[in-house]
């Protein structure tokens, strides 16, 4: 079965335990199942959230922050995690920036040197960047929630290591699971390849909708690189509008709609009049 068939029959299973055995998945298709598992992986609102970190073996076991019940405890342990190395020369856990409510979930791929010294992911030239693009189709950044692979600055801003992703990948799935979002975008390689566990190039992962999760996932450019490369900023807003047009319910093309076995790109009618030039002038170099 799918990882959308699994959520789905989770969340039935779920539902039935209950006690609401005659459940009625209203027509919505996708979007009212997504709206459901919101309801349902968020739980009520009086969970239990108090005493969260003392019921916590010492580092936070993957499947223990997989079971964290509300964001405001990821965050809490994620700002406290020694799981790899990179705590030892953070200045802050760059958790995330945005409302677990938003529709939309962005990640990026770890930290830099001003998010490293503010705490909030994508504050620097790429971010403002990010910013003016995400506007361009209709999400502002106080309605998107934004993330990186990564919680922690590698030194120096080199590659992030193989062990690294292991031990932060659990807040970020945790992270996705707790939005539920109706799309997710992921900016560059470094998060395509790692959310979609694939060495595919960018080039081939842009123009589809993927599945993470179960959760609608498409690629497009990461923002320092448009930065550097001004010709992409057209491409990058067309794959923004791919992910307008999943959460406006006008575009179903995720893998299971093709059917399993289609893995080819599927167009967009995504218009072609080009971004609104006066929301998206490019500075230099990102440095
Ligand atoms: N680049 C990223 O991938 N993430 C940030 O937060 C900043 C720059």
């Amino acid at each position: 079965m799918s990882e959308a068939g699994d959520a789905l029959r989770n969340h039935l299973r779920a539902r039935q335990e209950m006690g609401d055995p005659e459940l009625f998945l209203a027509a919505g298709g996708r979007r009212g199942f997504l709206d459901l598992a919101r309801e349902s992986s968020r739980g009520p609102a009086e969970v239990e959230d108090s005493g969260v970190e003392a019921r916590l073996s010492r580092e936070g076991t993957t499947e223990e922050i997989l079971a964290l019940p509300v964001m405001d405890a990821v965050r809490r342990v994620a700002q406290a995690c020694t799981r790899c190395g990179l705590h030892a020369t953070r200045n802050s856990v760059v958790f995330a920036d945005g409302s677990a409510d938003a529709r939309v979930l962005c990640v990026g791929e770890a930290p830099g040197a001003n998010e490293d010294a503010t705490g909030l992911p994508f504050v620097g030239r790429a971010g403002k960047l990010m910013d003016r693009l995400l506007l361009s189709v209709g999400f502002p950044r106080s309605e998107v929630f934004i993330c990186n692979v990564l919680k922690c600055r590698p030194p120096g801003n080199r590659n992030p290591l193989p062990e690294e992703i292991e031990s932060c990948s659990p807040f970020m799935l945790r992270q996705v699971e707790l939005v539920c979002p109706e799309v997710i975008v992921a900016f560059g390689t470094f998060a395509a390849q790692t959310l979609l566990g694939t060495r595919e190039s960018l080039r081939r992962l842009r123009g589809r909708t993927h599945l993470y999760r179960g959760f609608p996932l498409i690629v497009t450019y990461h923002p320092a690189a448009l930065l550097r490369n001004p010709g992409w900023t057209r491409p990058t807003w067309k794959d923004l509008q791919r992910a307008r047009a999943i959460v406006d319910g006008d575009l179903d093309d995720t893998p299971e709609s093709r059917g399993a076995a289609d893995t080819t790109a599927a167009s967009t009618d995504a218009g072609d009049a080009g971004p609104p030039s006066d929301q998206l002038t490019l500075g230099g170099h990102d440095g």
